[in-house]
């Protein structure tokens, strides 16, 4: 981990994983805090809400129902390169259902291949998974704020209106704003620093759909909602990094 990061870590975790204690509601419910993971400068960042069940027990973001249902959807547009991301999620494709260690793998490999970085938009779980309050999105947002500074992504994925509340300060329609990216700005050393946000829908809303097939249902548009983040991903790279746009599989619209 990088050293603002894991300053960071340090604050908020700590060595018994319950350092911080900004909100009584949350420090009362939560078993641990569940910092975040992945490349310390990577090129995306997805934002979630807050740890669910899983999360808690376990001290990992997104690695429960709704994060493995977003890992298999990112690993569908696995670049050519990346031979075994691209043959499990063929096999995926086909009905097969990763093992727990292939799906370790597989986040593995997206954070490696694509640089992804995992966060929430609050460090612990709400009870009964309710939305975090205003007051706890705002006790976590220089949190936020400073990992997305340290990471310097090429682009932000809020998935679900809360990680946008927390990084634009209002609320917005996700059925209307998905598919939207935002200027957001974060401060920096010398002043605020601009990054664009891409809006989509969060995991367990089309999960608990169970809509992954109508024609603009929310399996769909979430789908090409993530197919476009690497379409932008592709172009930020190409252009601040001269790197060549990586082959990628098209999603096949119903
Ligand atoms: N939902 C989120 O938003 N984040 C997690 O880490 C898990 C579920």
């Amino acid at each position: 981990m990088a050293s603002a990061l894991k300053a960071l870590y340090d604050e908020y975790v700590g060595v018994d994983g319950n350092a911080c204690t900004r909100c009584p509601r949350l420090v009362k419910n939560r078993t641990q805090v569940v910092f975040g993971e992945g490349a310390p400068s990577a090129d995306l960042v997805i934002v979630g809400e807050a740890p669910g069940a899983t999360e808690d027990e376990i001290g990992r973001v997104f690695v429960g129902q709704s994060g493995t249902l977003l890992d298999e959807y990112l690993a569908y547009f696995a670049r050519d390169d990346a031979r075994w991301l691209m043959s499990i999620t063929r096999r995926m494709t086909s009905g097969y259902i990763p093992t727990d260690e292939e799906y370790d793998q597989i986040r593995d490999q997206l954070i490696e291949t694509e640089k992804i970085y995992y966060l929430n938009a609050v460090l612990c779980r709400p009870p009964e998974n309710v939305d975090p309050s205003k007051e706890e999105l705002a006790a976590c947002r220089d949190r936020l704020l400073k990992c997305i500074y340290a990471v310097d992504p090429l682009l932000i994925l809020a998935v679900g209106k809360v990680p946008v509340k927390a990084l634009l300060g209002k609320d917005i329609k996700i059925t209307s704003d998905r598919g939207q990216v935002f200027d957001i700005e974060i401060p920096g050393v010398t002043g605020g620093i601009r990054y664009p946000m891409l809006v989509t829908y969060h995991p367990s809303f089309v999960g608990r759909t169970g809509d992954f097939n109508s024609k603009t249902g929310p399996g769909q548009m979430w789908a090409q909602d993530l197919e476009l983040a690497f379409a932008l991903l592709d172009d930020a790279r190409a252009l601040t990094r001269d790197e060549p746009r990586p082959k990628r599989r098209k999603w096949e619209k119903k």
